[in-house]
């Protein structure tokens, strides 16, 4: 049995925050910022939006673009690591806000690696044969775990939510998973919390991220260099074989420097972090979407997509893209989309 995406979607925030409003508040600059990141403005969530009501919309559109009803999926899985509340789980809020009233939903978080590890767990229920149709959502309210009076981790940083439809299918689809986690370097990027010890609270780091950006990143290259030669290998292919590579956006040097260890031509690397930033477990789904509207996506193509996040956990996946718009039934609402391979 294979897992395939039949339905993608997207959704930013309306509000636009830029390098230069950043420089206003923090000792930094946009050719700073630009240089060392590739980034140039983020979104921000407004007051009245949460992980939820991005991630809704981002459902809503997978689902139009899958050519479905919210009634006829079977399970919610929403990676994010800055939910609504400590609990009922994002993915109950959001099956609810779009009518998946026989869906089963739950939470999954591995940071920025929040989506990969979605990914996989709603593949797994699929190939197993349990679950037709499964909706797996990235979203984050980045924002509001931001210490903006930090300059070395609120330049990185915004909101916004992606989603894809898996649909069972004869073949294609996921063809590879490799999930990978090393607690032992916890202490490099974390958030406290109401439910941490109080003895590892304190007042100066509040409940605002904690990174030391320089290890993050030596970490972030190497593991998803490594774990994308495995998933690119358990695929049964080899780096020339994938078309589009589709990474966790998080930093245009990263990427840049996982291509090159892995031999990739920068063409194939889809990159939007200069418009959004680090969106966390939302941005490679978010790239996935518009890598389909910008109609770079073939039938056939395989896509490579890593993740990288706190924990720390990583992982990749390889997929052949088989297009959108579910076959399994005859489709509820096809408002658009479905055309488009
Ligand atoms: N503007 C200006 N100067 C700055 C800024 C800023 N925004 N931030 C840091 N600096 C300064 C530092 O203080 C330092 O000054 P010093 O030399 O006087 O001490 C200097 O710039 C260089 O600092 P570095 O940390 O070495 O800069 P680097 O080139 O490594 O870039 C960055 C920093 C962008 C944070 C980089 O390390 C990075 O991208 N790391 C990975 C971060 C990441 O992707 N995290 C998310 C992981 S996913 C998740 O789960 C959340």
């Amino acid at each position: 049995m294979a897992a395939r995406i039949v339905g993608v979607g997207k959704y930013l925030p309306e509000r636009i925050l830029t390098n230069e409003e950043i420089s206003r508040t923090v000792e930094t600059s946009d050719d700073w910022i630009v240089e060392r990141t590739g980034i140039r403005e983020r979104r921000i969530a407004a007051d009245h939006e949460t992980s939820a009501t991005l991630g809704t919309e981002a459902a809503l559109m997978a689902l139009r673009t899958a050519g479905i009803d919210g009634s006829s999926v079977d399970l919610i899985v929403c990676g994010t690591s800055t939910p609504d509340s400590i609990f009922p789980a994002t993915a109950s809020l959001i099956q609810d806000a779009i009518g998946a009233r026989n869906a089963a939903a739950f939470d999954v978080n591995a940071a920025c690696a929040g989506f990969m590890a979605a990914l996989a767990t709603g593949a797994q229920f699929i190939e197993s044969g349990l679950y037709e149709r499964v909706l797996v959502v990235g979203s984050e309210v980045m924002s509001r775990i931001t210490n903006w009076h930090d300059r070395s981790t609120c330049v990185l940083f915004g909101d916004g939510a992606g989603a894809v439809l898996l649909e069972k299918g004869e073949s294609g689809g996921a063809l590879s998973f490799v999930l990978k986690s090393d607690g032992s370097a916890a202490n490099i990027l974390y958030v406290r919390g109401p439910t941490s010890s109080p003895l590892t609270i304190s007042e100066a780091e509040g409940y605002f991220m904690v990174m030391d950006g320089r290890e993050v990143f030596k970490v972030a290259v190497r593991a998803m260099e490594e774990a994308s030669r495995q998933a690119i290998a358990r695929s049964g292919l080899t780096a020339g074989d994938i078309h589009h590579a589709i990474p966790h956006q998080a930093n245009a040097r990263i990427m840049a420097s996982v291509a090159k260890g892995l031999g990739l031509p920068a063409d194939r690397m889809f990159s939007n972090v200069e418009r959004y930033g680090n969106t966390s477990s939302a941005s490679i789904p978010v790239a996935l979407c518009e890598a389909w509207e910008e109609e770079r996506l073939n039938i056939g193509d395989h896509i490579l997509l890593a993740g990288f996040g706190g924990g720390l956990a990583w992982g990749a996946s390889v997929i052949e893209w088989t297009g959108l718009g579910s076959v399994l039934a005859q489709p509820a609402s096809a408002s658009f989309g479905a055309s488009q391979a």
